[in-house]
């Protein structure tokens, strides 16, 4: 893990391998971003008009990289924030959280193989200093762990990042960058279990990496093998992990944050891979189902922060994974199961799994009578068609906990987006045998599997459903803090919608 620590040596004396600096494009070309003006004295003034002499036009994500005699370090790394922030008469210009996230991401993960580099981007209050120390240490990522001979040509990360800040002594700029060292390793280490081939990552595999990350954070955990589960009544995740070989699980972890706390139960798709089962993908469709474990991976990553944080909320979490594969044990499309607590479920499509593994867990999840309940899941192909690969989607029984989650997700810099449940489309599922059936209309299929689970939801209790098959998988180039492959999504918004509880 990289090592990030708060200072107040101007940057220009910074005893680091590269320095970044920020630069934004200004009405009149290149301008500098707050944080580097010590860097611009030693350049006699002309950093900027320097950058853009080297082609630097101040983009979002753009990183220029100049030799430097000036200031100790021997490398400049201008990277572009996007458009410069105006600031009035007496107020001071502001850049964008997020834009500063970004930026610090691109700038790290362009000088991977630098061993020390310095940030002086602004970071003068809480919220930048903690958006910069996020997207540097995001930045700091990639999975080698299996290369061998291309090892080399693949950089390690940076090492050690000195993160200026004209308030480095300040309360609360330490507390957001503290925060942000317990909560950036666990966003990547869900990038690392998305990463990991499915071969290396079976349902009990997952369960124990689960184990010891809850352990490890002081976090209670239990985990249900396929006996247990049988026992339990969980037809749901046994009927998708009845094909492989690899049985499923069902992991539960749980923190107390103190007696009288709401109560928050955190629910995630744990399908270790997708190959679709007897209703089977195409092959393009396949390559990237391993990363069909990405809710698990982010409801166990937040808990471990959100107790590694001390937060005054109780969570609940749980995790149920599978392996959707055909064989001659694989379900079949016309099967019936019977979900945790009764309801059946005509499956048409077996590779419509997700929700029927979820919908155990829902059902379990409810039962404790949580103050709020999420669930995260790279459920549809739908999602994609409807908001991109980047956006997820927020779909909730209540408008208000929906916007709470929105809300959450802006502040922690992912994009997010509300969206309906039409009561409308539940008909679609309509069963000829079961209470209901695993598929619907085809148009509005994210909205329809939304509906699904809803149907597990314990009466008058609050609900939302994150889709996030596009956002938990980069299959484009690198931006920002993003790196391509996991991408650890939702891990910050669901520790934020934590803080917001254990708040008010
Ligand atoms: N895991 C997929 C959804 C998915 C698709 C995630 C693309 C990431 C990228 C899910 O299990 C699935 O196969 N859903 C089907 C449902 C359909 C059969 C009703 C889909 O979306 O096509
Ligand atoms: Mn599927
Ligand atoms: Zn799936």
């Amino acid at each position: 893990m990289t090592d990030l620590t708060l200072t107040s040596t101007s940057p220009a004396s910074l005893k680091v391998d590269a320095l970044v600096v920020g630069v934004a494009k200004g009405a009149n070309g290149v301008v500098l971003v707050p944080g580097a003006a010590d860097v611009d004295k030693a350049f006699k003034g002309r950093l900027a008009a320097t950058i853009e002499s080297l082609g630097g036009t101040g983009k979002s994500g753009e990183v220029t990289k100049l030799p430097s005699w000036a200031v100790s370090a021997t490398v400049i790394a201008a990277v572009g924030v996007g458009d410069e922030a105006v600031g009035g008469r007496r107020t001071p210009a502001v850049y964008d959280h997020e834009a500063l996230r970004r930026a610090a991401g691109a700038a790290v993960r362009a000088l991977a193989g630098t061993r020390r580099v310095g940030i002086a981007l602004p970071a003068d209050d809480a919220t930048a200093a903690g958006a910069v120390a996020e997207g540097a240490l995001l930045g700091a990522y990639a999975f080698r762990d299996y290369r061998v001979a291309s090892k080399a040509d693949h950089k390690e990360p940076v090492g050690r990042i000195s993160l200026v800040s004209g308030a480095a002594r300040d309360r609360a700029v330490k507390a957001a960058v503290s925060r942000a060292q317990e909560l950036i390793p666990a966003v990547l280490l869900s990038r690392d279990w998305v990463n990991t081939p499915p071969s290396d990552l079976p349902p009990a595999a997952l369960a124990d990496a689960a184990v010891a990350a809850a352990k490890a954070a002081g976090v209670k955990a239990e985990v249900l093998d396929e006996k247990a589960l049988k026992k339990a009544g969980y037809g749901g995740i046994l009927g998708v992990g009845q094909g492989s070989s690899r049985p499923p699980r069902l992991v539960k972890l749980t923190y107390s944050g103190g007696r009288g706390r709401r109560h928050l139960a955190l629910i995630g798709k744990g399908i270790t891979f997708d190959s679709g089962g007897l209703s089977l993908k195409p092959a393009q469709a396949m390559e990237w189902m391993k990363s069909d474990m990405g809710g698990a991976a982010a409801v166990i990553a937040a808990t471990t922060v959100i107790a590694r944080l001390g937060l005054a909320v109780d969570v609940t979490c749980w995790a149920p994974l599978a392996e959707n594969m055909p064989s001659g044990s694989a379900q079949r499309p016309s099967d019936v199961l019977r979900i945790y607590g009764g309801t059946t479920v005509e499956v048409l499509n077996t590779d419509a799994e997700g929700r029927l593994v979820l919908a155990d867990a829902i059902a379990r999840a409810s039962e404790d009578r949580p103050d709020v309940m999420v669930d995260v899941a790279t459920l549809t192909g739908a999602q994609l068609v409807a908001l991109g690969s980047r956006t997820a989607a927020i779909m909730s029984n209540d408008d208000t906990l929906r916007d709470e989650i929105f809300a959450a997700a802006k502040r922690a810099g992912e994009a997010m987006w509300p969206m309906p449940l039409p009561a409308e489309l539940r008909k679609s599922m309509d069963s000829e045998v079961a209470d209901i059936a695993n598929m619907g209309d085809r148009y509005g299929g994210m909205l329809v599997a939304g509906l699904f689970l809803q149907e597990f939801v314990g009466e008058g209790l609050r609900w939302a459903h994150l889709d996030i098959a596009g956002p938990a998988w980069n299959e484009a180039k690198p931006h920002g803090y993003t790196p391509k492959g996991g991408t650890g999504a939702a891990v910050r918004t669901l520790v934020q919608l934590a803080e917001d509880m254990a708040a008010g």
